[in-house]
């Protein structure tokens, strides 16, 4: 198993901080919030680590984390340079990842708490070609891609409305999804949307329209970062998290 950072992206809603560093090595407890990530794969054994970054700050990641021994992982470099949505950023991983292999893909922005195990040990027991997404219960899922379901006891997702004004769930998709190689071929099938972006949640989507995208609901604490309050929020959270 593989992992995937994704941490391109321009981080406007915590403009102007973000005009001086990228968003993921903004400070969150005692550590660049990257570094969470970087843990909860090295709690699951997933040390061989993609790491999409963007332009900005570049020097800065390969400056901090370096080869990733310090943190008990191997790390590779990719560059973004636009940000042109979430599957673009997943794309720049297809080179790194072999046929047959499978890979976990973290938001960079995603911080929590829960050992990511089960659900990866959960992910290896489904069929090749199928994907799966973690879930979490939210108060406002409006500002979030939301599953809905055929039926309450379905073990597959029917589709995912992306920040809906009426949202027919109240969980969110969060940004941990578990794809094999298969996923590249999707993402070659989908267009940019109105605001110009490859769009995870239709490269989801497709997984779903065909019954292969499973899910499981996140138990822990999990929070995405991108706001001014949730980032300060995650720094309480987190404060002694890592050593
Ligand atoms: O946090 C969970 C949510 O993340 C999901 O519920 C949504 O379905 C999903 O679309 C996403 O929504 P956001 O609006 O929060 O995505 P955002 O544009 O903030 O990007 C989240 C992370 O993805 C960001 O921390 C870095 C990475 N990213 C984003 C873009 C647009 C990239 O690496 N490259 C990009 O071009």
């Amino acid at each position: 198993m593989k992992g995937v950072i994704l941490a391109g992206g321009m981080g406007t809603r915590l403009y102007p901080l973000t005009r001086m560093m990228n968003k993921h090595l903004l400070p969150v407890g005692k550590y660049p919030m990257i570094c969470y990530g970087l843990d909860r794969l090295r709690k699951a054994g997933i040390t061989d680590i993609l790491l999409v970054i963007s332009r900005q700050s570049a020097g800065m990641y390969t400056e901090f984390l370096g080869s990733g021994a310090e943190f008990g992982v191997s790390l590779t470099y990719k560059i973004q340079e636009a940000a042109g949505g979430i599957a673009e950023a997943l794309e720049l991983a297809k080179d790194f990842i072999l046929p047959g292999e499978r890979f976990v893909v973290l938001l960079g922005d995603n911080l929590f708490t829960e050992d990511l195990t089960p659900y990866v040990s959960s992910y290896l027991r489904q069929p090749e070609g199928t994907a799966k997404v973690l879930l979490k219960p939210v108060e406002d899922a409006r500002r979030y891609g939301v599953p809905v379901f055929d039926s309450a006891d379905s073990a597959w997702i029917a589709r995912i409305e992306e920040k809906p004004k009426q949202p027919k769930t109240s969980y969110c998709v969060t940004g941990i999804y578990m794809y094999d190689k298969a996923v590249f071929d999707i993402i070659r099938q989908i267009s940019p949307s109105r605001r110009g972006e490859l769009e995870i949640t239709d490269v989801n989507n497709l997984y779903a329209a065909d019954r292969k995208l499973s899910y499981d609901v996140l138990k822990g604490w999990w929070s995405d970062a991108g706001t001014f309050e949730s980032l300060r929020e995650a720094g309480e959270k987190l404060k002694d998290a890592l050593p």
